[in-house]
């Protein structure tokens, strides 16, 4: 089993600061760096690093080389990423001193897929692969749709939040993996909506979808064939939020693909992603398997 991952690729420009600039005032950055990140590199690192087979699809500029270095080097396919005469996605990010980030998105390239491509992208798909987007490319739907057609199971990361996300195909996605704003949106339910209440609404709208809601500080919950599972997140000195997310999407999916069992698709990911928070960075900060497995083994049970 394979992941077909298509997704934004972008340049991070990560800016330290004393606090999130307010509306109306200018504010000075104590330090600039730039990484390689976008949510759909960031996934596919993930989950090449936690040991899945992943082909990443795509788009960059003539600016975009790091990024596909940054893949490779990863363990991803990125031989099928498009070449477009467009600037590279960039994101400009700033990070606090909690570690917490606010963060604008420019599309540029992400947004130059076609439905040819999509096509051509799903033809390297086998029965059982699972593929996997977010909402920062073009052609969402197309790509839901599509995949669904060929019997193949669609992940979708519905982040940033889509304007209208009942216009999109919802019920052929598998897999589902939100936060909590992000669920209790497709819920239809208010923002501070207990998550027992958004699970339960979500696994009502999308019967047969595996539900996956992430808390926060407060863990994770999975829905699947009827059961619900739970873990708790691990405790570290937070730098950087970034990616967090991503990096528990990719290991939660590289988990699904190795055959473990949720719980310990669950713990893997709750893990990677904590030491992904402990770094600066997207992508640079997503630990590899090894890594990952050390970390549990120095772990008390939670
Ligand atoms: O999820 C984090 C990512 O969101 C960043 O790497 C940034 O590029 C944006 O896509």
């Amino acid at each position: 089993m394979k992941i077909i991952s298509f997704g934004s690729l972008n340049v991070d420009h990560v800016y330290q600061m004393p606090r999130f600039v307010q509306p109306g005032e200018t504010l000075s950055a104590a330090a600039l760096s730039l990484h390689a990140g976008g949510k759909g590199l960031n996934q596919s690192v993930a989950a090449s690093r936690a040991g899945a087979e992943v082909i990443h699809g795509g788009a960059v500029g003539p600016d975009g080389d790091s990024l596909l270095e940054m893949l490779r080097s990863s363990g991803a396919c990125a031989d099928h990423v498009l070449r477009l005469d467009a600037p590279t996605g960039h994101a400009v990010i700033q990070v606090n001193p909690q570690g917490q980030n606010a963060i604008i998105v420019y599309g540029g390239a992400n947004h130059g897929l076609t439905k040819e491509y999509i096509y051509g992208m799903l033809s390297l798909a086998q029965p059982g692969d699972l593929v996997l987007l977010q909402n920062e490319t073009n052609a969402v739907a197309d790509i839901i749709r599509l995949s669904a057609e060929k019997g193949l199971c669609v992940v979708f990361n519905p982040s940033p939040l889509p304007a209208n996300p009942d216009a999109l195909p919802l019920h052929q996605v598998g897999i589902l993996m939100v936060n909590e704003i992000e669920g209790a949106c497709l819920a239809g339910l208010g923002e501070d909506a207990p998550s027992e209440e958004v699970l339960k609404a979500l696994r009502e709208k999308y019967p047969g979808c595996t539900v996956v809601l992430t808390l926060g500080s407060r863990g994770v919950m999975c829905a699947k064939d009827g059961q619900v599972y739970r873990h708790g997140i691990f405790q570290v000195d937070a730098v950087d939020t970034t990616a967090a997310g991503d990096t528990f999407c990719g290991y939660f999916l590289a988990g699904c693909c190795r055959g473990l069992p949720i719980p310990q698709c669950l713990k893997m990911a709750c893990a990677a992603s904590a030491i992904a928070v402990s770094r600066p960075g997207a992508a640079p900060s997503i630990p590899d398997l090894a890594e990952v497995d050390n970390f549990l083994a120095n772990q008390k049970e939670i």
